[in-house]
């Protein structure tokens, strides 16, 4: 394992308060979104999506890195020039997503287990090759009655530590994303309790796997209330719990913590995000930075509506949300930043 590439590269990833932008949609997840505002569901459609996004003047400024999809890697843009190429030539660290998706779980009713993990060596070793420097694999847990199990826990949290370590022997830092879902009315307290269970299952298997955590990156989601709870507590609450959890179940030597946004308004993932950094920066071993998908695109995708004309405000408002997640690594995010 090279760990000195492996260091510089989250490195670059962590640094001048930058975060991630997360355009990695499987192709039914991306088609899904698109057909919400009638955009139709071709694979040009998806193209033109993910240049506008990464031809965005500017974007370099706030966003170290990007997640792409195995289609989107391997696309060129408008102008002939290949996605990543753009990309690398922003100063952005191209990233891939490698799992092969959350699937049914065999005698686990409501449970899903991430697959991916056959060949995976042989396609890191391409997608390095095309220019990737790190990559993510994301495992899904539900809160239910009776789940997670521990059998739903225990098989993710194995799957996710052998694709990471994989991911190191290529010379990619692996995203390990282990997301605690919002669907449901759990309390926060619920969410509290499977979050701390489900990362301490991982950090057991990412050490049981040898994997290197000064060379690896925790996408994990905030501690939150179900979208059907009807008590939503305030963003210092969900701040204060989230920090407190993370801080109970993730190891000093993991450098960095960059969330996914789950279902959260954009303004809520930046708010919440912009508390954690004022209140307890100072006091915490990781950087805490954004991975987010949605909480960055949404506002953008409504906007474009797949027509070319639309282009220049789909790119000013997916600047502005990534503006506003870089101010809140700072802690300097302010509901004023909306208005302008
Ligand atoms: P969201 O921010 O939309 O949750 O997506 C993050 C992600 O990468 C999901 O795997």
């Amino acid at each position: 394992m090279n760990r000195q590439i492996l260091t510089d590269t989250v490195d670059r990833l962590f640094a001048d308060n930058k975060g991630l932008l997360a355009m990695d949609e499987s192709n039914p997840t991306c088609n899904k979104r698109f057909s919400k505002i009638g955009i139709p569901q071709t694979e040009e459609a998806r193209r033109n999506w993910r240049d506008l996004l990464v031809t965005t003047p500017g974007l370099g400024e706030c966003i170290s890195g990007t997640i792409l999809y195995d289609e989107t890697i391997r696309q060129n843009g408008r102008d002939g020039t290949p996605i990543i190429e753009t990309i690398i030539n922003e100063g952005i660290v191209a990233g891939i997503k490698v799992d092969k998706g959350a699937k049914l779980m065999a005698g686990h009713p409501g449970e899903k287990v991430t697959e991916g993990l056959d060949g995976l060596r042989e396609r890191l070793q391409e997608y390095f090759r095309m220019g990737a420097r790190f990559a993510k694999w994301r495992a899904v847990f539900a809160i239910g009655h009776g789940i997670p199990s521990r059998s739903c826990l225990e098989a993710n949290a194995h799957a996710l530590a052998r694709y990471a370590a994989l991911c190191q022997e290529a010379g990619l830092v692996p995203i390990v994303e282990p997301e605690v879902l919002m669907d449901g009315n759990h309390t926060l307290e619920q969410c509290r309790k499977v979050t701390e269970e489900t990362l301490r299952n991982v950090f057991i298997q990412l050490n049981c796997q040898r994997v290197l955590l000064e060379g690896m990156i925790l996408k994990p989601n905030m501690v939150l209330p179900g979208l059907a709870c009807p008590t939503q507590e305030s963003v210092d609450e969900v701040a204060n719990i989230t920090v407190k959890s993370l801080g109970r179940t993730v190891p000093a030597a993991v450098p960095g913590i960059a969330f996914l946004s789950g279902g959260q308004s954009a303004e809520l993932a930046s708010a919440r995000l912009n508390t954690m950094n004022l209140r307890f920066n100072s006091r915490l071993p990781w950087a805490l930075a954004f991975s987010y998908a949605r909480a960055i695109q949404q506002p953008a995708l409504e906007i474009w509506q797949g027509k070319d004309a639309n282009v220049p405000g789909a790119q000013k408002a997916l600047l502005h949300r990534a503006k506003c997640n870089r101010a809140a690594r700072r802690g300097e995010y302010t509901a004023a930043m909306e208005k302008i």
